[in-house]
């Protein structure tokens, strides 16, 4: 790994450099936006590597990604140079969109068993960067949980003041876990809104570019992040019954335990929601207009959930029971489980925005329940 020469290198930098070393284990990296973080893990990859460490990154910020394209978290192994190949090949697991907030256990989740994995293939070090997500109290449940699940060695806060003293104040007094401080160099360059957006359009753009259609059936794959597939399909009668109901085309429904999920062709009657409920025995109906999920970005993982590719979700089929992805994978029939993301985009790399997913439906209902 290659670290550019204008770095300034902090003292201390290395003093914890060698104290990581010694003790081993988890080290998480935390601190507010553009303080420097992975800049420092890199730093710390590689002066580890160089003390003959067997050192483990984890790329824990699915926004500026760096192993895997955007709404991934990662991991690669990096070999001391005395032994055979320099870097392992790179773990992934899809989290579904460009930030934790809304997507804590995917994110949770995934970095647990991204430093399992680390373990397993023999990491003396595993360095965990992180987002700067840092203030509010999404953060401070998944700072605090991250500590309770990944069982570091050490936190290291990069600040610029004292900006993170809220999340490390719970973990002051546990044993077994050091907390190092380091100052933030004047010398990192922060990123604007409008940077961040430009370098994920950009991974996005060079992930994508070779992509090609690839064909899909869900009935032969698990899906998760979605109602698709998990409930008892309805009936012809069923949906001309809620079409009427309704007042719009129904193509395709079932019922998933206590929801009942439809896809119209168009807008529907929100006032008869609760006719249909007391006639299906549901407490939710979840409602998808046709064409709604073209563009969504679905995480392709084998059995184990880690993520072969990702694709953008081009055309559903619900009658064949078939998905056209566009997706850089060779072979889609290595897939065991599709994961739908919550982010739209182009093949371009251009976002077009988050879909609602399960709250927008419920906030309609909200609506009209408010109207009656
Ligand atoms: N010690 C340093 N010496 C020189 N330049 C630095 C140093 N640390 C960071 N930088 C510069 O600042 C930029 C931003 O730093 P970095 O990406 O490490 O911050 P970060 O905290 O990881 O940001 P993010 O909030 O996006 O995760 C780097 O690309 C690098 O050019
Ligand atoms: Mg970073």
């Amino acid at each position: 790994m290659e670290i550019k020469e204008r770095l300034l290198v902090p003292g201390d930098w290395w003093e914890v450099a060698d104290i990581l070393g010694t003790d081993g284990g988890v080290a998480l990296i935390w601190g507010a936006s553009d303080t420097g973080k992975t800049t420092f893990a890199r730093f710390l990859t590689e002066t580890l590597r160089g003390k003959g460490c067997r050192v483990a990154l984890v790329d824990g910020d699915m926004g500026q990604a760096t192993l895997g394209p955007p709404t991934t978290i990662g991991l690669a192994i990096h070999f001391p140079s005395s032994e055979a190949g320099e870097t392992s090949r790179i773990h992934l697991r899809f989290v579904g969109a460009t930030s934790p907030s809304g997507h804590l256990l995917p994110t949770l989740v995934g970095l647990k068993r991204l430093v399992d994995k680390a373990f397993s293939l023999m990491a003396e070090v595993v360095l965990v960067d992180t987002t700067g997500l840092v203030q509010g109290g999404a953060a401070r449940e998944l700072k605090f949980r991250k500590v309770e699940l990944l069982r570091p060695r050490h936190i290291v806060a990069l600040q610029r003041a004292s900006e993170i003293e809220h999340l490390l104040h719970p973990h002051v007094h546990r044993p077994g876990l050091k907390i190092q401080r380091l100052l933030a160099t004047p010398e990192v360059k922060a990123k604007s809104r409008e940077h961040r957006r430009a370098f994920r359009e950009e991974r996005f753009r060079h992930y994508f570019q070779d992509a090609a259609l690839q064909d899909l059936a869900w009935r032969d794959v698990g899906l998760h992040g979605t109602w698709l597939g998990s409930g008892k399909r309805l009936s012809g009668s069923d949906l001309t019954f809620v079409a009427k109901s309704l007042d719009t085309l129904v193509f395709y429904g079932e019922k998933a335990g206590e929801e009942l999920c439809l896809v119209t062709g168009g807008e529907h009657r929100g006032e008869e929601i609760h006719r249909l409920k007391a006639h299906y025995e549901v407490r939710e109906v979840q409602v998808w207009e046709a064409g709604e999920l073209q563009g969504l970005l679905l995480g392709l993982n084998d059995g184990e959930g880690d993520t072969m590719a990702l694709g953008i979700l081009q055309d559903l089929d619900l009658r064949a029971g078939r998905l056209t992805v566009l997706t850089p994978m060779k072979e889609p029939n290595q897939v065991k489980l599709i994961q739908f993301g919550s982010l739209k985009l182009e093949a371009s790399g251009r976002e077009l925005g988050v879909w609602g997913k399960m709250g927008d439906q419920a906030l309609k209902e909200r609506f009209w329940a408010e109207k009656r």
